[in-house]
Protein backbone atom coordinates (compact mmCIF):
# COMPACT_ATOMS: atom_id res chain seq x y z
CA UNK A 1 0.00 0.00 0.00
CA UNK A 2 1.27 3.69 -1.14
CA UNK A 3 2.62 5.44 1.93
CA UNK A 4 1.09 3.98 4.76
CA UNK A 5 3.00 3.48 8.01
CA UNK A 6 1.68 1.10 10.03
CA UNK A 7 3.20 1.46 13.48
CA UNK A 8 3.66 -2.17 14.42
CA UNK A 9 6.20 -1.62 17.50
CA UNK A 10 5.15 -4.05 20.28
CA UNK A 11 4.12 -1.54 23.08
CA UNK A 12 1.81 0.60 20.11
CA UNK A 13 0.23 -3.22 19.37
CA UNK A 14 -0.45 -4.02 23.21
CA UNK A 15 -1.74 -0.62 24.30
CA UNK A 16 -4.07 -0.40 20.91
CA UNK A 17 -5.43 -3.92 22.55
CA UNK A 18 -6.09 -2.74 25.94
CA UNK A 19 -8.29 0.46 24.74
CA UNK A 20 -10.28 -1.54 22.10
CA UNK A 21 -11.46 -3.67 24.85
CA UNK A 22 -15.13 -2.24 25.38
CA UNK A 23 -14.54 -2.57 29.30
CA UNK A 24 -11.53 -0.01 29.27
CA UNK A 25 -12.72 2.52 31.59
CA UNK A 26 -12.75 6.45 29.94
CA UNK A 27 -9.44 7.09 32.99
CA UNK A 28 -7.31 4.20 31.14
CA UNK A 29 -8.66 4.58 27.60
CA UNK A 30 -7.10 8.47 27.68
CA UNK A 31 -4.45 7.34 29.77
CA UNK A 32 -3.51 4.51 27.18
CA UNK A 33 -4.19 6.95 24.07
CA UNK A 34 -1.79 9.61 25.22
CA UNK A 35 1.04 6.83 25.75
CA UNK A 36 0.36 5.54 22.34
CA UNK A 37 0.24 9.15 21.07
CA UNK A 38 3.87 9.86 22.38
CA UNK A 39 5.42 6.67 20.91
CA UNK A 40 3.24 7.45 17.75
CA UNK A 41 4.95 11.21 17.58
CA UNK A 42 8.29 9.39 18.00
CA UNK A 43 7.50 7.35 14.48
CA UNK A 44 6.32 10.71 12.79
CA UNK A 45 8.87 12.98 13.66
CA UNK A 46 11.61 10.56 12.67
CA UNK A 47 12.88 11.94 9.51
CA UNK A 48 12.20 15.83 11.13
CA UNK A 49 14.89 18.36 9.68
CA UNK A 50 17.47 18.70 12.44
CA UNK A 51 19.76 21.56 12.88
CA UNK A 52 23.58 22.17 14.28
CA UNK A 53 24.58 24.32 17.37
CA UNK A 54 26.81 25.30 19.00
CA UNK A 55 27.16 24.39 22.43
CA UNK A 56 29.96 23.16 25.57
CA UNK A 57 29.61 20.03 27.32
CA UNK A 58 31.10 20.13 30.67
CA UNK A 59 34.62 19.10 29.02
CA UNK A 60 34.11 21.18 25.71
CA UNK A 61 33.04 22.92 22.61
CA UNK A 62 30.81 20.77 20.44
CA UNK A 63 28.25 20.78 17.19
CA UNK A 64 25.49 19.28 18.06
CA UNK A 65 22.36 18.61 16.25
CA UNK A 66 18.39 19.88 17.60
CA UNK A 67 14.97 19.87 15.95
CA UNK A 68 13.10 23.36 15.35
CA UNK A 69 9.91 22.36 17.25
CA UNK A 70 8.59 25.49 16.53
CA UNK A 71 8.26 24.61 12.63
CA UNK A 72 6.47 22.03 13.76
CA UNK A 73 2.38 22.27 13.78
CA UNK A 74 0.22 19.41 15.14
CA UNK A 75 -3.01 19.95 13.64
CA UNK A 76 -6.27 18.41 16.08
CA UNK A 77 -9.34 17.26 13.90
CA UNK A 78 -12.04 18.20 16.91
CA UNK A 79 -12.67 16.76 18.78
CA UNK A 80 -11.38 13.36 18.74
CA UNK A 81 -7.80 14.82 17.90
CA UNK A 82 -7.89 16.43 21.18
CA UNK A 83 -6.61 12.81 22.76
CA UNK A 84 -3.88 12.93 20.54
CA UNK A 85 -2.68 15.95 21.20
CA UNK A 86 -0.91 15.85 24.83
CA UNK A 87 0.60 12.88 24.04
CA UNK A 88 2.81 14.17 20.96
CA UNK A 89 3.01 17.68 22.74
CA UNK A 90 5.12 16.07 25.57
CA UNK A 91 7.68 14.62 22.89
CA UNK A 92 7.65 17.77 21.13
CA UNK A 93 6.73 20.59 23.68
CA UNK A 94 7.99 23.48 21.04
CA UNK A 95 5.41 22.67 18.70
CA UNK A 96 2.46 24.69 17.41
CA UNK A 97 -1.07 23.67 17.45
CA UNK A 98 -3.95 24.16 15.58
CA UNK A 99 -7.71 23.07 15.15
CA UNK A 100 -10.26 22.06 13.01
CA UNK A 101 -13.54 22.08 13.70
CA UNK A 102 -15.44 19.43 11.57
CA UNK A 103 -18.27 16.97 12.19
CA UNK A 104 -19.61 14.46 10.30
CA UNK A 105 -23.40 15.06 9.27
CA UNK A 106 -24.93 11.89 10.99
CA UNK A 107 -26.84 11.19 7.00
CA UNK A 108 -24.39 11.92 4.43
CA UNK A 109 -21.06 11.41 6.81
CA UNK A 110 -19.83 14.21 5.35
CA UNK A 111 -17.45 16.80 7.04
CA UNK A 112 -18.75 20.29 7.75
CA UNK A 113 -16.54 22.85 8.80
CA UNK A 114 -17.19 25.38 12.12
CA UNK A 115 -13.32 26.12 13.22
CA UNK A 116 -10.28 26.46 11.75
CA UNK A 117 -7.22 28.35 13.62
CA UNK A 118 -3.85 28.11 12.61
CA UNK A 119 -0.48 29.40 13.52
CA UNK A 120 1.04 32.26 11.28
CA UNK A 121 3.43 31.65 8.75
CA UNK A 122 1.94 28.04 7.36
CA UNK A 123 4.03 28.14 4.80
CA UNK A 124 7.27 27.70 6.74
CA UNK A 125 5.86 24.54 8.90
CA UNK A 126 5.82 20.78 8.76
CA UNK A 127 1.77 20.21 9.51
CA UNK A 128 0.87 16.67 11.12
CA UNK A 129 -3.07 16.37 11.27
CA UNK A 130 -4.28 14.06 13.89
CA UNK A 131 -7.50 12.33 14.40
CA UNK A 132 -7.66 9.17 16.42
CA UNK A 133 -10.51 7.21 13.15
CA UNK A 134 -9.51 7.19 10.06
CA UNK A 135 -13.01 5.72 8.90
CA UNK A 136 -14.56 7.40 5.91
CA UNK A 137 -12.31 9.58 5.51
CA UNK A 138 -14.52 12.69 4.50
CA UNK A 139 -12.93 14.50 7.70
CA UNK A 140 -9.45 13.95 7.07
CA UNK A 141 -10.07 14.79 3.77
CA UNK A 142 -11.75 18.14 4.03
CA UNK A 143 -9.29 19.03 6.60
CA UNK A 144 -5.84 18.35 4.29
CA UNK A 145 -8.04 20.35 1.50
CA UNK A 146 -8.18 23.59 4.11
CA UNK A 147 -4.42 22.94 5.25
CA UNK A 148 -3.70 22.98 1.57
CA UNK A 149 -4.57 26.27 0.87
CA UNK A 150 -2.01 27.85 3.21
CA UNK A 151 0.70 25.69 1.23
CA UNK A 152 2.63 24.00 4.32
CA UNK A 153 6.04 22.29 3.88
CA UNK A 154 4.63 19.19 4.44
CA UNK A 155 1.59 17.52 5.87
CA UNK A 156 1.74 14.05 7.84
CA UNK A 157 -1.67 12.21 8.77
CA UNK A 158 -1.24 10.54 11.79
CA UNK A 159 -4.29 7.76 12.92
CA UNK A 160 -4.64 5.06 15.74
CA UNK A 161 -7.15 2.90 13.43
CA UNK A 162 -7.90 2.82 9.69
CA UNK A 163 -9.41 0.57 7.67
CA UNK A 164 -8.57 -0.19 3.39
CA UNK A 165 -11.97 2.35 2.79
CA UNK A 166 -10.43 5.04 4.56
CA UNK A 167 -6.82 4.95 3.02
CA UNK A 168 -8.55 4.54 -0.48
CA UNK A 169 -11.02 7.07 -0.17
CA UNK A 170 -8.10 9.61 1.72
CA UNK A 171 -5.23 8.50 -0.53
CA UNK A 172 -7.93 8.95 -3.44
CA UNK A 173 -8.26 13.03 -2.80
CA UNK A 174 -4.16 13.09 -1.51
CA UNK A 175 -1.93 10.75 -2.58
CA UNK A 176 0.86 12.99 -1.73
CA UNK A 177 0.36 12.60 2.54
CA UNK A 178 1.59 9.46 4.01
CA UNK A 179 -0.84 8.03 6.39
CA UNK A 180 0.72 6.71 9.83
CA UNK A 181 -1.10 4.45 11.53
CA UNK A 182 -1.54 1.76 14.28
CA UNK A 183 -3.66 -0.28 12.78
CA UNK A 184 -5.37 -1.36 9.93
CA UNK A 185 -8.83 -2.96 10.29
CA UNK A 186 -11.05 -5.00 8.27
CA UNK A 187 -13.76 -2.59 7.21
CA UNK A 188 -16.21 0.02 7.81
CA UNK A 189 -19.76 -0.70 8.82
CA UNK A 190 -22.81 1.09 7.25
CA UNK A 191 -22.71 3.73 9.47
CA UNK A 192 -19.28 4.92 9.05
CA UNK A 193 -17.88 2.75 12.02
CA UNK A 194 -14.32 0.62 11.63
CA UNK A 195 -14.87 -2.87 12.70
CA UNK A 196 -13.68 -4.96 14.61
CA UNK A 197 -12.53 -1.52 15.49
CA UNK A 198 -12.50 0.51 19.19
CA UNK A 199 -16.05 2.20 18.64
CA UNK A 200 -16.18 6.06 18.87
CA UNK A 201 -13.16 7.28 19.97
CA UNK A 202 -14.27 10.78 21.33
CA UNK A 203 -17.39 9.09 23.29
CA UNK A 204 -14.23 6.94 25.00
CA UNK A 205 -12.15 9.62 25.31
CA UNK A 206 -14.29 12.24 26.94
CA UNK A 207 -16.62 9.78 28.46
CA UNK A 208 -19.86 11.21 26.87
CA UNK A 209 -21.52 8.02 26.05
N1 LIG B 1 -15.06 7.50 14.31
C1 LIG B 1 -14.96 6.80 15.45
O1 LIG B 1 -14.85 7.36 16.53
N2 LIG B 1 -15.00 5.45 15.39
C2 LIG B 1 -15.11 4.78 14.23
O2 LIG B 1 -15.12 3.55 14.23
C3 LIG B 1 -15.22 5.54 13.05
C4 LIG B 1 -15.18 6.90 13.12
Amino acid sequence: MNDVHLIDHPLVQHKLTLMRKKEASTNSFRRLLNELSMLMAYEVTRDMAMQDVEIETPLEKMTARVIDGKKLVFVSILRAGTGILDGMLSVVPGARVGHIGLYRDPKTLTAVEYYFKMPHNMQDRDVVVVDPMLATGNSAIAAVERLKELSPKSIKFVCLLTCPEGIRAFHGSHPDVPIYTAAIDRELNDHGYILPGLGDAGDRIFGTK
